[in-house]
């Protein structure tokens, strides 16, 4: 029997209802939080490798109560909005979320030239998680960085995120990865490797803060096994699909074929930094 590698996180699958809300997210003007954050310009570039160089903390907007969360079915990657429409469609399960989710959303538009063409996709997770887990991916990543799958690179995805105890884990230091061969190589696992946990930034439990994928985290190893509650509203450009999302019966042709996940076939990196290429060869000698 063939022994296949074990990818993502479990999950319990949500069937939501056809009912619910349908609201348009209008056009309103905010002071923009921490507007020095290089984030605001990244968010309407293409991606691009080199950007890991330049670290940034995540920027928080704020606390929510965690009860808006609990109130709901947990959901994997739902999508609530269509590119080309300002009109978000609420299934009911999640009608708990409507208040935060307008705030946020009215708050994008705000920073977000790109706002009405992009998909908006929800990930809600309230779980047991067990003493020495994680509840989210293990390991240090970026939300939608895009590798080898993405041969010509697209505008960023930004996301969203809420926990409400065991903050997630920022690096805030540079990583050089744009050497590697995005195809052959995990970078993740190159994100891994070149951590430095002494510094590490924490997000302040109940905090919902803004990401790019330029900002390297990880979900932190539970000490004792806790509820936890997690949150990500996510913007794209293009519908995330993956075969197991959760299907928001709002809308029509919602199709997520079987595929391999990408990190399957990527290795390992197994090179070691060519500074000279960033730039750093004297530091190596010095
Ligand atoms: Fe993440």
């Amino acid at each position: 029997m063939t022994k296949t590698k074990r990818i993502g996180i479990n999950y319990r699958k949500t069937m939501l209802s056809r009912d619910g809300e349908t609201f348009e997210i209008g056009k309103f003007w905010h002071p923009i939080i921490d507007s020095w954050n290089p984030m605001y310009r990244d968010i309407t570039e293409h991606f691009d490798f080199h950007k890991y160089t330049c670290p940034r903390p995540p920027i928080s907007l704020g606390s929510i109560d965690e009860l808006v969360f609990q109130d709901c079915s947990d959901v994997l990657r739902v999508p609530i909005k269509w590119g080309g429409s300002n009109e978000v469609r609420l299934p009911k399960e999640l009608h708990s979320l409507k208040d935060e989710l307008v705030r946020i959303m009215q708050y994008d538009r705000h920073i977000n030239p790109f706002f009405t063409d992009f998909f908006a996709h929800i990930t809600l997770d309230n779980s047991e998680v067990k003493k020495d887990k994680t509840q989210r991916y293990p390991g240090f990543h970026g939300d939608g960085l895009q590798g080898g799958k993405f041969p010509k690179k697209l505008i960023c995805e930004h996301s969203y995120i809420y926990v409400n105890n065991n903050p997630t884990e920022v690096a805030l230091h540079p990583f050089f990865v744009a050497h590697l061969n995005d195809s052959r190589y995990n970078i993740f696992k190159e994100f891994d490797k070149q951590v430095n946990r002494e510094l590490l930034y924490q997000t302040i439990p109940g905090h919902l803060y803004l990401i790019d994928p330029y900002v390297v985290h990880a979900s932190p190893i539970v000490k004792k096994t806790t509820k936890r509650t997690f949150f990500r509203l996510t913007l794209t450009p293009s519908e995330l699909l993956m075969p197991k999302n959760t299907i928001n019966p709002m809308f029509e042709g919602q199709e997520y074929p079987a595929r391999i996940d990408v990190r399957e076939f990527v290795a390992d990196p197994d090179i070691n930094i060519p500074l000279e290429y960033y730039g750093l060869k004297n530091r190596r000698n010095s």
